[in-house]
């Protein structure tokens, strides 16, 4: 058996230092050793979109990265988004709009959302269907998850004007 490795990085805006099997996957490493179970794992092989976190600024599935490849990195969860309450707004739309039924790839939809609507104030439909066709649901049908981020994107909009 392999050894575990050191690694040391910044979770949510807490330093975790831990010793990890090197083939061990990030998003495991979240789940089960740091219990940050929203990182959701549906086909653990960089299809759906349910393990979806941010890894120094930009979304990454964290089914196809190892947790070693992590050390001296910043990862961002679903949880460190909910509560800082970046994503309040965004939440909000989403119960309003019933776009979420199971919940299964609410997390990691919501992440990718977060990432366009933090790189375009005004993004088209298309636009939104694009940037979230790697994110699969199997629920809504997804109208609804489009509808709010469109709702987000127009509220923050306002905000800011
Ligand atoms: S579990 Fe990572 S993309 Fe599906
Ligand atoms: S709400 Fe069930 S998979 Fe999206």
């Amino acid at each position: 058996m392999t050894a575990p490795v050191p690694i040391s990085l910044d979770v949510n805006g807490e330093r975790v230092d831990a010793h990890v099997p090197p083939r061990l996957n990030l998003a495991d490493f979240l789940r089960e050793h740091l219990h940050l179970t929203g990182t959701h794992v549906g086909c653990e092989h960089g299809v759906c979109g349910a393990c979806t976190v941010r890894l120094n600024g930009e979304i990454v599935r964290a089914c196809l990265m190892l947790a070693v490849q992590t050390d001296g990195a910043h990862v961002q969860t679903i949880e460190g988004l909910s509560d800082s309450g970046e994503i309040a707004d965004l939440q909000a739309a989403f119960r309003d709009r019933n776009a979420l039924q199971c919940g299964y790839c609410t997390p990691g939809m919501l992440m990718a959302a977060q990432d366009l609507l933090k790189q375009h104030s005004e993004p088209s439909r298309d636009r939104i269907r694009d940037h979230l066709s790697g994110n699969y649901c199997r629920c809504t049908g997804y109208q609804a998850i489009v509808d709010a981020v469109e709702a987000t994107a127009r509220l923050r909009k306002r905000a800011v004007a």
